[in-house]
């Protein structure tokens, strides 16, 4: 049983579906999976288990920053032999060729985040999703012909929701950033360390460039989407 999730060997499926909002897990649990059960309540980071087309998935939330979800990543892929887990998260756009509600594959994600620079002792290490898994939720996109358009390219993770340093942000952009959010550096690096599979896809809920935000509904509508495209190439 581990510290911060605390289930049992066994409750816990090997792919995993991972949300910042332990509130969205249990919406993406009680919405799309069959047979749910509740594996852990710990300080209200919710996590489930459930079937999808008769495969067991489980929905994790990690909370909010690197260091909220390297916690639970840890535990899945050290303690209960997680092999697979996408991020199903939101991002702001950095740049106009993002609209709101679009949908973001982060194909590698930067970081101003200490933590891999602390791991590699200055060298800077790459965090890049699982090309399979990457390609087969790009193909889900296409197959499923949503109504939004589909990015793939590289987000910046990172450290604070109200950055310091805007100027800096913008410096990325130049060098084809696409848009901000604040975990899948963290995520890419434990699974590659873990020799798992790992991929982020965020629907953009704010733009940095035009000020616009979506709505709670709206979010919800989108976030729909983009968990299926996450459910499609994590077991297809
Ligand atoms: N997630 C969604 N919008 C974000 C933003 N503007 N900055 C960081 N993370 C985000």
């Amino acid at each position: 049983m581990s510290t911060h999730i605390g289930a049992a060997a066994g409750q816990i499926a090997p792919h995993v579906l991972m949300p910042g909002d332990p509130l969205r897990a249990k919406w993406i649990a009680e919405t799309f999976l069959d047979d749910v059960e509740c594996y852990s309540q710990v300080r209200g980071m919710l996590g489930f288990t459930g079937t999808y087309r008769g495969e067991r998935v489980s929905v994790q939330g990690s909370g909010m920053g690197l260091p909220s979800l390297s916690i639970y990543c840890n535990e899945l892929l050290r303690e209960y032999g997680v092999r697979t887990i996408v991020r199903v998260g939101s991002c702001g756009a950095l740049t106009d060729k993002l609209r709101l509600r679009d949908i973001v594959i982060a194909q590698g994600a930067c970081t101003d985040s200490s933590m891999n620079r602390i791991r590699f002792e200055g060298y800077d290490y790459a965090p890049i999703a699982d090309y399979g898994l990457l390609r087969a939720a790009h193909d889900a996109t296409v197959a499923r012909d949503l109504p939004v358009a589909t990015h793939v390219g590289l987000i910046f993770s990172a450290d604070s929701f109200y950055h310091p340093r805007p100027e800096l942000t913008a410096r990325l952009v130049d060098y084809g950033v696409l848009a901000v959010e604040m975990e899948a550096s963290a995520l890419y690096t434990l699974a590659a360390q873990h020799r798992a599979r790992a991929l982020a896809i965020c629907t953009v809920s704010d733009h940095i460039v035009t000020g616009e935000e979506t709505s709670a509904q709206e979010r919800e509508q989108t976030f729909g989407h983009m968990v299926e495209i996450a459910l499609d190439a994590m077991l297809g």
